[in-house]
């Protein structure tokens, strides 16, 4: 019998610190239009950390900036709502995602590179083939594993597993052991953190694109993404080559061997981009 069920899985999941409200908040109006400087700067301004984030960021070697930034409206005139945007994202995430996790043979920092290689690459993939889901590609690429890290907390936690299935390989225990697996759980975290629906079906199909009813763009970017990293072997602890690349994503998506190989240049390149800025985070 399953130790815990979905339902209980979702309260340990509420353990975790959620995404936080201001980022939230942030990311919605950069995706308005009419959203300008100074209206985020004050939603930015209501949430201390983020605000000095921000600023840390605008004033690092990385940008290379002459002029000091002193304020938050300054930084996301200078670089622009797209890179705030980013940021952002990546902060919200980093304290889930940048820690070891044993239970994948996971050492600290390899589930965040592989998200942000995901959300690198799934961002490519849209810019390349025009789809215009470059920062939800994004955002779904960083989180479709967050499910692993609840499955990883109750198994270590848990006193209750028989020997037998303690002994069995986490991808095993997944579906073994609770009837579903991390992406089944992250998308119901997504839900009850009140993500888009796009960006729950991203998380809930991104190792089955074929399953999904909506959102087939989305799901098959993702998707297709989260294969490439694995394939570069950034973080794919013992998940290694599980979950196959389903060519029906790459026709979905117009994509051949010539893109596949472009993608994982250009990822590997941003990627080491990224990890510095997320160090200054
Ligand atoms: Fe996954």
């Amino acid at each position: 019998m399953a130790p815990y069920s979905l339902e209980q899985l979702i309260q340990e999941a509420g353990k975790l610190p959620p995404i936080p409200q201001t980022a939230m908040k942030a990311l919605t109006m950069i995706r308005n239009p009419d959203t300008n400087a100074s209206s985020l700067a004050k939603v930015i301004g209501m949430d201390q950390v983020l605000a000095a984030k921000v600023l840390r960021w605008a004033n690092s070697a990385y940008f290379g900036l002459e002029n000091r930034i002193l304020t938050v409206q300054q930084a996301i005139m200078v670089l622009g709502m797209k890179n705030i945007q980013e940021l952002i994202m990546n902060s919200s995430v980093s304290d889930h995602l940048n820690r070891p996790v044993p239970g994948y043979e996971l050492a600290r920092g390899e589930l965040w590179q592989h998200a942000l290689g995901t959300a690198i690459t799934a961002k490519l993939i849209s810019k390349k083939r025009k789809l215009n889901i470059d920062e939800e590609a994004y955002f779904a690429g960083l989180l479709c594993d967050i499910g692993k890290l609840v499955f990883e907390k109750v198994l270590r936690d848990a006193n209750n597993i028989s020997p037998e299935m303690a002994s069995l390989p986490f991808q095993d225990m997944e579906r073994l052991c609770f009837g579903f697996d991390h992406a089944t759980l992250g998308a119901e975290m997504a839900r009850r953190w009140q993500l888009p629906d796009s960006l729950v079906s991203a998380i809930a199909y991104h190792h089955e694109p074929q399953m999904t009813s909506s959102y087939h763009i989305l799901v098959s970017t993702v998707h297709v993404a989260n294969a490439l990293v694995m394939i570069m072997g950034i973080g794919i602890g013992i998940d290694g080559l599980r979950y196959p690349l389903h060519e029906e994503s790459l026709t979905r998506l117009g994509l051949g061997e010539e893109d596949l190989s472009e993608f994982v240049a250009q990822a590997t390149e941003q990627l080491s981009h990224a990890k510095e800025l997320v160090r200054i985070g």
